[in-house]
């Protein structure tokens, strides 16, 4: 069907082309001209619709495509999930995969582990190999990034967000938006806004401050929006002040397209469409994925049925409905339009390029997260180790189906076991350990995969242990999954424990040889009850295509760990603060979030908590100093900037990366502020004996918190400290500075 029209859109376009070369290229239609502004063609196509027209091009015509205007050659839109690989094609009116054989993709690394690069060339380089992906696949909107903040480790969907922090979730979106959107592939940021759970996503409200609203859950879509340039940005399921948040005046209307000046489309998430009033007046652009009254599977006029559709003709017709109201929806289309699927200057794209795979390994290589590394565990010397025992069942399970709408049809995956063998050959031998989960199907895609085991636990963890005493070195990977309750879409997680007996298996494993190193496949925190037994520790997300290569990068140390951890990890449930005060609960249809802006590290470090792992934490094979952070000015005037500098040395012996971070906190405040707040970081790569300089500058926006009574963002005088480490818990070096 979309070739079809696409076909239909290019006759009528080559047949303008062949009018505009035998006339003056003025005479022909403005909205074709592509040496007008933007915003001519826009009103040129509008004024040629006709009101049908108008209302056919702002609901969707199949499960991931909305119309065009044929008559004029205007094609349809294309739309595909997102975030980190190119959705298989699916059937016209249905989620499951069409069958094609062509649309398999490159999985990239989780928007977890992207966060964890603390590098905002990684989001650059991603942005631009899945902008390359989409473009070849001919889509016009990919759905991602996700930028909602990590509130709890419960959320099954935190796998596909950038972690805890509005700063660091805003530096690493920006560069992933214009990367994509260079390709004339538009990015749809999601999910706008405060869907920080899958519990009752589509019934419950957050209640949550304007304060906290404006400090922690709205920069990284602000940056995204206007630093970024994003064309279009997806409303959320949930409900904010009594209203869903894709029909929401405030958060729409008010803040996005009032504050911000969005000029883009905002598009409801599938079913996120609750009624026609409110989608005509709060804001709502583009409805897709509603299953109304009358539309079952495969009817094909089901679309008109659409609150977007003829309920809202009908009003126009009758007077209701103003036009006005709706000419704002077609040129924010139109405008998509003309950026995407009419933008003739756009590049052909490319789909599973060896450039995909490397982008994908360097990305994941900067992501993977050292927790912990008593005695030098690793890295695994393969110039002396004999027999590496492997165990656990995420060593062998193909992770990139599953876990929701981000699932994919990767072209190749290469998991934990198959990469660590790739590295070191048959000196692996592999042990089950557990079982998790069996499934390997999403929607069509299957993996193919037998994972079927008919051993006892108990004999599962005597194999794995008799295994590991014969073994010079043990990895076991294990951590969570793609399946529901686990790192999924639509439901959260139980418990912050790991699932399965793998406490047991670790502790068993541990008790049996010093030389453990424990890897964790997840996109969320876990509990870690056996962390004082074992000596190695590492996060390995969801990395996708390149998984088992990424993740033998670094335990045997042909890289050096850099990744830094994007969310904290608490001990305990209890000591993160939304469940500290008994805000989440997966049954309340009114979710308060009473911890306000105390979210992740700024919670621990008011209450004074020692998490198991830090926010901003991870490891490298080689040392860091830092020197005297220095202050150009130790007082400056209101409104300008503030330098802070300091020296860094790769004290040890190998090459490495750092991520240097910088946190403020204002010590003479007049009102409640968390202890200290990212304001900066830069990931430096240094080689053994070398020291570089690194300068951050403070601009006075650095400094505000949001006054909600005021409506203003506040700059108080006074004095500030600067804290310069290596981690939110290990700062290495502060100084003071005046604001006067
Ligand atoms: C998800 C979105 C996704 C959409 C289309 C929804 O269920 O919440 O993130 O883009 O489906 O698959």
């Amino acid at each position: 069907m979309k070739n079809t029209a696409r076909l239909i859109a290019i006759i009528s376009l080559s047949a303008s082309v062949a009018s505009c070369c035998q006339a003056p290229k003025s005479e022909g239609p403005v909205y074709l001209d592509d040496s007008q502004p933007i915003e001519a063609r826009v009103e040129d196509a509008l004024s040629r619709m006709t009101l049908e027209e108008k209302v056919k091009v702002i609901h969707a015509q199949s499960k991931f495509s909305s119309a065009g205007v044929p008559r004029l050659g205007i094609p349809e839109l294309w739309t595909t999930d997102g975030p980190h690989g190119i959705r298989p094609e699916v059937l016209w009116d249905e989620w499951d995969q069409a069958g094609w054989t062509n649309d398999s993709c490159v999985a990239f690394p989780a928007l977890t582990c992207l966060a964890a690069t603390w590098n905002e060339d990684m989001s650059a380089l991603y942005g631009k190999s899945i902008g390359e992906e989409a473009r070849f696949r001919e889509k016009d909107i990919l759905l991602g990034p996700g930028v909602n903040i990590y509130r709890t480790p419960l959320n099954g969907r935190n796998f596909e967000y950038m972690g805890e922090d509005p700063y660091l979730a805003s530096r690493m979106v920006v560069p992933y938006v214009q990367e994509v959107q260079k390709n004339g592939v538009a990015v749809c940021v999601k999910h706008y806004a405060l869907n920080n759970q899958e519990s009752k996503r589509h019934e419950y409200d957050a209640v949550v401050d304007d304060r906290t609203l404006y400090e922690i859950y709205l920069p990284a879509f602000k940056a995204a929006v206007q630093e970024g340039g994003a064309w279009s940005i997806m409303g959320a399921y949930n409900f904010y002040k009594g209203q869903h948040a894709c029909h929401n005046e405030y958060l729409l209307n008010d803040i996005l397209k009032g504050e911000w000046g969005f000029d883009g489309v905002v598009i409801s998430d599938w079913g996120g469409t609750h009624e026609t009033d409110q989608a005509i007046t709060n804001g709502l652009d583009l409805e897709f994925g509603t299953w109304t009254d009358g539309l079952t599977m495969g009817a094909t006029n089901g679309y008109d049925a659409y609150y977007l559709a003829d309920p809202y003709l009908e009003k126009l017709r009758n007077g209701t409905a103003s036009e006005d109201v709706l000419d704002d929806k077609v040129r924010r289309v139109l405008r998509l339009m003309f950026r995407t699927a009419m933008n003739n200057d756009k590049p052909a794209g490319s789909m599973c390029s060896p450039e995909h795979y490397d982008a994908a390994r360097k990305i994941a290589g900067e992501g993977i997260v050292l927790l912990k590394n008593d005695n030098d565990v690793l890295p695994i010397d393969l110039s002396s180790a004999g027999k590496i025992a492997v165990i656990g069942e995420n060593a062998i399970k193909m992770m990139t189906v599953g876990g929701g709408s981000s699932s994919l049809k990767a072209q190749h995956e290469c998991t934990p076991l198959e990469g660590l063998i790739a590295a070191a050959g048959d000196r692996i031998v592999y042990e089950r350990g557990y079982v998790g989960d069996v499934s390997g199907s999403y929607n069509g895609v299957v993996t193919g995969q037998d994972l079927s085991e008919s051993r006892s636990e108990e004999q599962l963890i005597a194999d794995a242990v008799a295994l590991a005493k014969t073994a010079d070195a043990v990895i076991f990977v294990g951590g969570l999954n793609k399946a529901s309750h686990q790192d999924c879409e639509d439901s959260d997680r139980y418990h912050l424990e790991l699932p399965y007996a793998q406490d047991k298996v670790i502790e068993a494993l541990a008790e049996a040889n010093p030389n453990l190193a424990v890897v964790i496949i997840s996109g969320n925190a876990v509990a870690m009850p056996w962390i004082d037994n074992v000596n190695a520790v590492v996060e390995g997300w969801y990395i996708g295509s390149q998984m088992g290569h990424a993740l033998a990068d670094v335990l045997f140390g042909k890289v050096n760990p850099s990744g830094k951890l994007p969310f904290t990890f608490p001990a305990k449930l209890e000591d993160n603060g939304a469940h500290a005060l008994n805000a989440y609960d997966p049954a309340d249809l009114s979710v308060e979030y009473k911890e306000g802006i105390y979210v992740g590290y700024r919670w621990a470090e008011k209450q004074n908590i020692k998490p198991l792992f830090a926010f901003g934490h991870g490891l490298s094979y080689t040392d860091f100093t830092y020197g005297d952070a220095e202050c150009a000015k130790a007082s400056v005037k209101a409104g300008s900037n503030v330098t802070v500098s300091v020296d860094v040395t790769n004290s040890g012996k190998v090459a490495g990366k750092e991520v240097v971070q910088l946190y403020i906190g204002d010590d003479e405040s007049s009102v409640d502020r968390p202890v200290k707040e990212l304001k900066g970081f830069r990931k430096i790569s240094l080689e053994p004996g070398e020291t570089k300089t690194v300068t951050f500058t403070i601009e006075p926006d650095m400094l505000k918190y949001f006054d909600a009574a005021k409506h203003e963002w506040v700059l108080e005088n006074g004095k500030f400290t600067a804290y310069v480490g290596s981690a939110s818990d290990d700062i290495r070096t502060t100084v003071q500075f005046e604001v006067r």
